[in-house]
């Protein structure tokens, strides 16, 4: 059996009649650059959200951007960012000049550890960053809470996590203003690159739309200095149609995640990771932790299983990032979570016979050696 990481085929076949047909209706409508369609989805996509606007933008990485930037977050500033977040999240904070500071995430979950947070604020913190990682909600309640009492804003990345909710609030609403990425493999995707902010407030919702569209609220009139950063006029028709099926991709990816957790129940060596008391998870990505990750995934491989690590070094171990001083050993439980785990097959369309065949050659490669 060849199971592949990740596959659009399915997804994209199912969707394929409803996107021509729109595709076709972009094309005549002879308006290509922030029309009918990006209204459309901005407006479903920010009630899908239970916010007031969301703004959709060219990427995830610039939704971070953005959202730092119309918060007045700049040089001198400081950030706090899980210390084993993908790189866009750390990305962002240095693209306005602020430093990021990073806490360690909770072994069990992957996801920011409140109980840390505070030791992180100094007079310079201006925001918190949770990320939901792999799908599951950050602890926000707790999350908030901190950041209320310190003013600091919180900025969510919620890249990976469309529909998870804390305590029944959905990802995306808690903080001031929040990012978001449509890249294909998202759970939400595009068929090219596209994000979007989250806010309440009406002002912040302005701000991005200005920065991303050269800074100007009337054509050649540059109010500030911004950036071509506008969502694709044909991304967010397609989004418009991927809204529409989410809940049920969502429900889909119940179902595999719990056949995954049948699959590798009691299987001594693995351990997947913990849902938090009061979050839910959108299964973005169903990761596993072992001490013998490298020797699980070449016995995958050869067994024609793809996997991925998510993610392989930390952000305070980046090249990138060697002006801020840290060396290993610095955030030992992002280390250990780069160290440890693997992301199994997953994705629209996934068989079930296909996930009981992860289980068994992951039994059979614990069992053999
Ligand atoms: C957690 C997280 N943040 C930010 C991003 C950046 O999004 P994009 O690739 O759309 O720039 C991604 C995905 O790529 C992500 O997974």
């Amino acid at each position: 059996m060849k199971i592949p990481f990740f596959s659009f085929a399915e997804r994209n076949q199912k969707l394929k009649a409803e996107t021509l047909a729109v595709f076709e209706e972009f094309y005549d409508s002879n308006w290509y650059v922030l029309g009918k369609f990006t209204q459309k989805f901005e407006k479903e996509f920010a009630d899908y959200n239970q916010v007031k606007h969301a703004v959709g933008v060219s990427t995830g990485l610039d939704a971070l951007h953005l959202s730092l930037l119309a918060l007045g977050v700049g040089d001198g500033d400081e950030v706090v960012v899980p210390s084993n977040t993908y790189i866009a999240t750390v990305l962002a904070i240095s693209f306005v000049g602020a430093t990021p500071i990073f806490v360690e995430p909770r072994l069990e979950t992957a996801n920011l550890n409140p109980e840390l947070l505070e030791a992180a604020i100094t007079e310079k913190t201006k925001a918190i960053m949770p990320v939901h990682l792999y799908g599951q909600a950050c602890e926000m309640d707790a999350i908030m809470e901190i950041a209320n009492r310190h003013n600091l804003f919180v900025v969510e990345d919620n890249a990976q996590a469309h529909g998870a909710r804390y305590n029944g609030k959905l990802t995306g609403s808690f903080g001031q203003a929040n990012a978001t990425s449509f890249y294909p493999t998202k759970n939400i995707g595009a068929l090219g690159e596209a994000g979007a902010v989250t806010t309440d407030d009406p002002e912040i919702a302005e701000k991005i739309s200005v920065f991303r569209n050269y800074g100007s609220q009337k054509r050649y009139y540059n109010n500030v200095v911004g950036y071509n950063m506008r969502i694709d006029e044909f991304e967010a028709a397609f989004l418009g149609i991927c809204l529409k099926h989410i809940e049920s991709w969502t429900k889909e990816r119940e179902e595999m995640f719990k056949l995954y957790s049948e699959c590798l129940a009691g299987i001594e060596g693995i351990s997947p990771l913990k849902i938090a008391e009061g979050a839910t998870t959108v299964n973005h990505l169903y990761t596993i932790r072992t001490q013998r990750r490298d020797e699980l995934q070449a016995f995958l491989n050869e067994k024609g299983i793809g996997t991925k690590i998510h993610y392989p070094v930390p952000p305070h171990l980046q090249e990138c990032y060697k002006n801020l001083g840290y060396s290993k050993g610095d955030f030992p439980i992002a280390e250990e979570i780069a160290e440890t785990t693997l992301s199994l097959p997953n994705f629209i369309g996934i068989k079930e016979s296909e996930i009981h065949y992860v289980g068994e050659c992951i039994k059979s490669f614990f069992k053999e050696s």
